[in-house]
């Protein structure tokens, strides 16, 4: 009987402090068990998120095959030199900004700030396009942030001039513009 007793003690070095559960039946759930768990969950994990990772990558860095409507801005008598004019393109809540900055040279660009979205706006006095909100500066000619926080080029607008009158025809990517 004490023989008994004994024999099932463990001796301390050897306690792992599951010596009370009943080995026979337990999954056995130790350090590498449970690295290689969560080795296999990370890299389900990734696997299954890879494709969403592609797909972003891809939108951001691959040219644009998306069909972009022709959206008449203004006709060109009705915007003089150095004037700006607001429109919509492509969708009416992308607002954009037209600006005559030479008799023959027309630039548009998307005016959501690219630091926090606010609506940049025509400064014809500084001939600059400015917004009001951390004091944001971006270049007409190429939409490249000038001053503040803003670090990424406004969407440019493709534009076509046509029968006395000025189109909106595209949006240039991201790194058409660089
Ligand atoms: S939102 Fe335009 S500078 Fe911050």
């Amino acid at each position: 009987m004490e023989n008994n007793e004994n024999s099932s003690k463990i001796p301390l070095k050897d306690d792992n402090y599951t010596h009370n559960i009943n080995r026979s039946n337990e999954r056995c759930l130790d350090r590498r068990s449970f690295m290689k768990t969560m080795v296999g969950a990370a890299g389900l994990f990734a696997v299954s998120t890879l494709p969403w990772g592609a797909l972003a990558a891809k939108e951001l860095v691959s040219p644009s095959k998306q069909a972009y409507p022709k959206h008449k801005i203004a006709n060109l008598s009705e915007i003089k030199v150095g004037e700006a004019v607001e429109f919509a393109y492509p969708s009416e809540h992308d607002t954009a900004l037209l600006v005559r900055v030479k008799e023959q040279e027309f630039k548009a660009y998307q005016n959501a700030c690219t630091h926090l979205r606010c609506p940049v706006f025509w400064d014809r006095e500084e001939k600059e396009l400015l917004c009001p909100c951390h004091h944001g500066k971006f270049d007409v000619a190429t939409g490249q942030p000038l001053a503040g926080p803003p670090r990424r080029p406004l969407p440019e607008i493709v534009l076509q001039e046509k029968d006395g009158a000025v189109y909106a025809v595209g949006v240039k990517r991201y790194e058409e513009q660089l």
